[in-house]
């Protein structure tokens, strides 16, 4: 597998050394779907609307709950799956489709009874027996297998499923979910999650939320896992290696499961040891952690080139160092609890898991958040830092560049100094508090700030986000 051409902009180091001109890949803005309706006005759209993923997500429905029952053989890459899909119809429903590359399907039911369906690209779409009622809830049950690849994102970086020496690194973030089951694969839709995974005995398959049970038989060792706060598909995994497993409840009554690669053991553990002061130090500023469950996946998978953060859990590549730890945790509040509902505005996710990082600093014996922007403004204009603004990447190869990351955190910044400590701080947490759970949007982002902070702050969201190159002032 050929790692990713870029290097996540998360890893501080990495901000400043980017280089990467990638060809530009063209998106079918046209295609843009979801704006009409069809004149049938039965068939779910294939996607949810998302000009830099216009097959991304479907329309017509809502799922509530999935319900995965997998089987991985980790010598032969072999995924033998069960998905159960607990659905709301949106809209009145001759056919839907779901997300879905690779593997083969065997069968599809809905409500009962076998559903015609057939492949068209990433799109499974299923013609149900019975047109379903608008508001309708109805269950899909899809059984497919195969060998699971991960998918290239535009920006070359591969997501998904992706094979590992002793098992798979499952990370989905933007498109990968699809590889290994049958999604509404966008963000704007969340739902909770059952995952039963059985791996050769010896494996540990690590997923979100809560691990309800373990059973070992015939050499094979079965895990369920539970995610009862609402999740984006990107967010979900089901990573399965050889792992040192550490469990403990904190004192804010968090349970922690965390699972090592024994490779990554040594270098791990010292900053692994800092994840319950982390969360309490995050919580502390963003509001009450918003989950139940947390912890860590230290995998050994050098290839892949970037950490992600799967829901409750996240999941890193080799050893975190502090500041990759307080990243991925801080997308607890920014960007799992509090989700996007189109890419274009992913600077609330990376912007502000960025800043956590500057702010972490700043208060343990690190750089202050000003020095920080200081050196990132210290930039010439023709520095990848400014090749676009980022509240308008512009596509979705742009969504993990450096802009994103660097510059978003400079709005922040530049908002803090703007409006003072303390209402900065109450503009952070308000947000995490009132989208708990839910969404948000840039727009929304900037009509709180300015509630809280009683000032006018059009210019500066204006200059810092949508502005094309290096702004003038700091
Ligand atoms: N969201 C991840 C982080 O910032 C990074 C990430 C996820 C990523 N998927 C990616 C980076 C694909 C590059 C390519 O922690
Ligand atoms: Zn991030």
């Amino acid at each position: 597998m050929t790692p990713p051409r870029r290097q996540p902009a998360r890893r501080r180091t990495a901000v400043l050394r980017r280089e990467a001109v990638l060809a530009a890949v063209p998106v079918a803005v046209a295609a843009l779907i979801g704006a009409t309706a069809p004149a049938a006005g039965t068939a779910g759209a294939p996607g949810a609307g998302d000009p830099y993923f216009p097959l991304s997500g479907n329309g017509g429905y809502h799922v509530r709950h999935y319900d995965l029952t997998l089987r991985y053989d980790t010598s032969s890459g072999y995924l033998d799956g069960r998905a159960v899909l607990a659905a709301r119809a949106t809209q009145r429903l001759s056919r839907f489709d779901l997300d879905l590359t690779g593997l083969k399907v065997t069968g599809v039911i809905v409500d009962g009874l076998p559903a015609a369906h057939r492949r068209d690209g990433r799109e499974l779409v299923v013609t149900p027996r019975h047109t379903l009622r608008a508001g309708r809830d109805f269950r899909v049950t899809v059984a497919y297998h195969g060998t699971p690849k991960p998918v290239t994102d535009p920006d070359d970086s591969a997501d998904g499923w992706i094979p590992t020496d002793d098992g798979a690194f499952v990370a989905g973030e933007p498109q990968g979910a699809m590889t290994w089951f049958p999604a509404n694969n966008h963000p704007r839709d969340k739902s909770s999650y059952d995952i039963t995974i059985t791996v050769p005995q010896g494996r540990t398959a690590v997923a979100n939320g809560a691990l309800l049970a373990r059973h070992t038989a015939h050499g094979k060792t079965t895990f369920h896992w539970r995610e009862t706060q609402p999740m984006a598909a990107y967010l979900a995994t089901a990573t399965v290696g050889t792992f040192d497993i550490e469990q403990y409840t904190t004192r804010d009554g968090i349970r922690v499961y965390n699972a090592v690669d024994p490779r990554e053991a040594r270098e791990a553990a010292p900053v692994l040891k800092k994840l319950p002061s982390v969360l309490e130090w995050e919580s502390s500023l963003f509001g009450p952690y918003p989950f139940r469950s947390a912890g860590s996946i230290v995998d050994h998978a050098p290839d892949v080139g970037y950490a992600l953060e799967t829901q409750t859990r996240p999941l890193y590549d080799s050893a975190p160092d502090i500041d990759t730890l307080v990243h991925e945790n801080a997308h607890q509040w920014f960007g799992d609890s509090v989700s996007l509902t189109a890419w274009k505005d992913i600077w609330l996710n990376e912007g502000f898991a960025t800043y956590a990082e500057w702010l972490y600093e700043e208060q343990h014996g690190g750089d202050s958040a000003q020095e920080t922007f200081d050196a990132l403004y210290a930039h010439p204009a023709g520095d990848r830092l400014w090749a676009f603004p980022p509240g308008d990447p512009g596509s979705g190869e742009n969504i993990f560049d450096t802009p994103v990351y660097a510059r978003g955190a400079m709005t922040l910044h530049a908002l803090r100094k703007a409006v003072g400590d303390r209402d900065f701080l109450r503009i952070l947490r308000a947000w995490a508090t009132e989208h708990r759970g839910g969404h948000g949007t840039t727009a929304r982002f900037v009509r709180l700030a300015e509630r809280i902070s009683g000032k006018s702050l059009d210019t500066l969201f204006h200059t810092w986000l949508y502005t094309k190159g290096k702004p003038d002032s700091a």
